[in-house]
């Protein structure tokens, strides 16, 4: 990974001088001295300023910006501005607007308006780039390289006629041949059957239910595609300016239209932008996976918050302002996981446009107001917890997570419309999260083994290769527990045949004869109290020893948990979905048979993790209780600056970083 941040924690946001009259620029930069700023985010939407008609190119307020900032030593992360084509690009090239899939055109006006397939856009980004890569790439001030802006956020997938076209180059790039396309799309079903590449087609609005196959590939090729553009455009900026790292702002864990695991690696540094459902009273733990799946995105090393709000943002149903000492807690659970610091959209909360009304750093009240003044201390705390940089997070435990999984099991016509990917995985974690356990989010096909425990929420999809990886981590001694409706299709989501969960049945000792999914809102009692909700199955024990069957119902007597021992490591079949009480406690039995501690034993509604360092490690303390916290610690408490001998006391709402003593 190439080095960053360079000097100080990045503590920032995205700046956006053009809508303000040059005179604010100066105040911009003396407010930025004053809260600690150390990086902000330049030209994310400037394309219509830097390229004003077509070919001609106006970089002299961005030069004067740029030299502005670096004069008060505040760095730049500088978007190559593709987001957001002008107008005049629209009218040039009405081909590159995007289609729906039932065929209406999305217009500009907005933004991101482009077609991913489109090779004007493709042409024209790329030619801005290599203008802005030339004339900054050497700028002392640029120390990152922001492509475009939250790939996919508004158009992930087009459906027009030029991404009919891409669409099969990269069928033909798959598959070779229509007799294997056909094969692996099932096409004997319903009359598919295709005798030429041209009769294929993006999986536009249909009268009953499309091929599913063919939309899983389309949920591929998408993600490809924009990789496309991304990396078009990276590979400019790498030939100008190849000591300068790269990256783009991803949207973990909520975004399901790119495959991130495959983009990840593209990323010098993985950034990712996290907003706060401001409703959600556990919107911290969703952060905290988030954080989590992050980190996982980066390989474990260290990664940049690139976006966040100070309060409210502008686009939920109510935007709810956060409370007096929210956001240094958000930011501090953010840098506990392994961010490098805290970015936010945007400096100065914009005066016009769709986004008025979402907060900044610098609000419309101004300094005079608690935004500001908590976003001045907040700068000063990023700047105490400084030598934190380049520590890491070093969990036990990891969840499986897969997008293409995720794309395939919310196809439709499946058992049940209420298995939802998302809460799957976030039942999982939040339990995990309650047990004070810092978890990983780890790909189907990585190295489980410095895990002690792995949890499969959902698995629909999965390969051969990645069913053989998950049977060699529990053969190695590990502890796996695998969730219902998992290994049931393989990439092609055919069938795996002879009994679910087809390409764990082996490993877990189990043959389900039966899906049998629970009426809405209904439950299912467990024969050790548990309770199971939106899925049951009748199953058959063929090597595992039941822990717990149903107790009532149609099913009464199936079992529900169940356990294999293989050598030293155990494979858990969890056959339907469990309640938060009793996925709690399930957990709980689990990671402690398989030996995973949380850092300090752990508290209802404190949150503490650890990151270790070469010189020391930190552990940070986040009280989400309205009641003071004592945990155990010895060290330096870095933001209050007080030694801590034996007991550390956490305000409620507070947070504490302490250098612990080795
Ligand atoms: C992000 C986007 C920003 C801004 C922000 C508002 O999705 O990257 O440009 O729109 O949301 O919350």
């Amino acid at each position: 990974m190439k080095p960053f941040p360079p000097a100080a924690l990045a503590f920032g946001g995205d700046y956006n001088p053009e809508q303000w009259p040059e005179s604010t620029w100066t105040e911009d930069v003396e407010l930025m001295r004053e809260a600690g700023v150390t990086l902000v985010t330049l030209g994310v939407f400037s394309w219509a300023w830097l390229e004003p008609t077509e070919g001609e190119y106006d970089f002299d307020w961005l030069d004067r910006v740029i030299d502005l900032l670096h004069g008060a030593g505040i760095s730049v992360d500088l978007a190559t501005a593709t987001a957001s084509p002008p107008p005049w690009f629209s009218r040039a090239y009405p081909d590159s607007l995007p289609e729906t899939a039932d065929g209406r055109t999305m217009w500009p006006g907005s933004r991101q308006a482009y077609c991913p397939s489109s090779p004007d856009y493709r042409r024209a980004a790329t030619a801005l780039v290599e203008r802005i890569a030339e004339r900054y790439g050497e700028h002392p001030a640029v120390v990152l390289w922001h492509v475009n802006n939250e790939y996919g956020c508004h158009v992930s997938h087009c459906w027009c006629d030029r991404s009919a076209v891409e669409f099969r180059r990269w069928l033909r790039d798959r598959y070779g041949s229509l007799d294997r396309l056909n094969e692996a799309w099932g096409t004997a079903f319903w009359s598919q059957r295709y005798g030429d590449w041209e009769e294929v087609l993006p999986p536009r609005l249909t009268p009953s239910f499309g091929n599913p196959t063919q939309a899983l590939d389309f949920d591929r090729f998408s993600s490809d595609e924009l990789l496309a553009c991304y990396r078009a455009e990276r590979d400019v900026l790498l030939r100008h300016s190849p000591d300068v790292p790269v990256t783009t702002n991803l949207m973990v864990a909520k975004f399901k239209g790119l495959d991130y695991w495959s983009w990840a690696p593209e990323l010098d540094v993985v950034s990712n932008d996290h907003y706060l459902r401001g409703e959600d009273p556990l919107g911290h733990v969703d952060l905290a996976l988030a954080a989590d799946l992050t980190r996982s995105l980066a390989g474990g090393d260290p990664w940049l918050l690139m976006e966040s709000s100070t309060s409210a943002v502008n686009w939920q149903p109510r935007n709810i302002a956060k409370v007096p000492g929210q956001l240094r807690r958000n930011t501090f659970a953010h840098v506990a996981r392994g961010s490098e610091g805290a970015m936010f959209f945007q400096w100065r909360a914009s005066a016009a446009g769709a986004e008025k009304f979402h907060a900044g750093m610098v609000p419309h009240a101004g300094t005079d107001s608690r935004v500001w003044r908590e976003v001045c201390l907040l700068g000063a705390d990023l700047g105490r917890v400084a030598e934190i940089r380049g520590s890491v997070v070093q969990p036990d435990v990891a969840l499986l997570w897969d997008w293409q999984s995720w794309w395939a099991v919310e196809q439709q016509a499946h058992p049940t419309g209420d298995l939802d990917y998302i809460e799957q995985v976030r039942s999982y974690h939040a339990a995990l999260w309650r047990l004070g356990l810092t978890t990983d989010l780890a790909r189907p096909s990585a190295d489980l083994s410095r895990y002690r425990f792995v949890a499969v929420p959902s698995l629909y999809l999965v390969s051969d290769a990645s069913a053989e990886n998950l049977g060699s981590f529990v053969a190695g001694g590990g502890t796996l527990l695998v969730g219902p409706f998992s290994g049931i299709v393989d990439e092609s989501l055919r069938i795996r045949l002879g009994g679910y969960p087809g390409a764990f049945r082996d490993l877990l000792g189990v043959r389900v004869e039966e899906f049998s999914p629970l009426p809405a809102s209904g439950s299912v009692r467990l024969s050790d109290g548990k309770v199971g909700r939106i899925w049951s199955e009748h199953a058959h024990l063929t090597g595992a020893e039941s822990l717990a069957s149903y107790s009532s119902g149609p099913l009464a007597g199936s079992p529900a948990l169940t356990r294999r021992s293989v050598g030293d490591g155990q494979a858990w079949y969890l056959g339907t979905c469990l309640d938060d009480a009793s996925l709690q406690a399930l957990l709980r039995e689990v990671t402690t048979v398989a030996g995973c501690r949380p850092p300090v034993p752990a508290h209802d509604g404190v949150e503490v993790v650890r990151r270790d360092g070469a010189e020391a490690s930190y552990l940070f303390v986040l009280n989400h209780t309205a009641d003071p916290a004592v945990v155990p610690a010895r060290g330096r408490e870095l933001l209050g600056e007080a030694d801590v001998d034996g007991a550390l006391t956490v305000p409620p709402g507070g947070v504490a970083v302490v250098r612990e003593h080795r």
